[in-house]
């Protein structure tokens, strides 16, 4: 893993959460003051929607991994400099975890993990991407329902197809 003693942001580190291997890794923002309190990923409301939206396909928070692109708060917002920063932690963690479909969630992840599809998370939502080592699945993130309830429709929709994803990552990953 990467450190966080050179970082001058010196904030309040929230470990990732989940089984390690595990084939299916959601990757988050950024935490907030609810992840800071408790030292988890996605507990507050944002969170809460993400479990509503996971159950809805049948899984549960203990069977993934879930991470953030950036791992402390405070953090600064917009984030391109912690996303620089916090890359090799996040590269780190997913070489341990080896997953095989990473649910990529808005905008911050997007630009960590795949910095250079020159897509917005609104163009790029609901493609499944393979960089010749695992896929990718970039959904908008559930705090955008949140913010925008008009979107729950939608968002329902491209977590319906996180269960097809996986099964093309398990064929794809046999290829390798
Ligand atoms: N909480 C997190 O841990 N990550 C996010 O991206 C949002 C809320």
């Amino acid at each position: 893993m990467g450190s966080c003693q050179d970082c001058p942001n010196k904030g309040i580190l929230v470990p990732p959460d989940g089984p390690v291997p595990c084939p299916l890794a959601f990757v988050g923002e950024a935490p907030g003051h609810h992840e800071a309190r408790q030292g988890k990923p996605f507990v507050g409301p944002a969170g809460i929607k993400l479990m509503s939206l996971m159950a809805d396909i049948g899984l549960e928070r203990k069977e993934v991994y879930i991470t953030n692109s950036v791992k402390c708060l405070p953090n600064p917002t917009p984030h391109p400099e912690a996303i620089e920063r916090c890359r090799p932690m996040l590269q780190a963690e997913l070489d341990a975890v080896k997953p095989i479909l990473i649910v990529v969630l808005g905008g911050v992840a997007l630009q960590s993990l795949l910095p250079n599809t020159g897509k917005t998370i609104s163009a790029i939502r609901g493609r499944i991407i393979w960089d010749g080592r695992r896929l990718y699945l970039p959904l908008l993130h559930p705090a955008a329902v949140l913010h925008n309830p008009g979107l729950a429709k939608e968002m329902k929709a491209d977590f319906i197809r996180i269960p097809g994803a996986l099964a093309k990552a398990v064929v794809m990953s046999k290829r390798r």
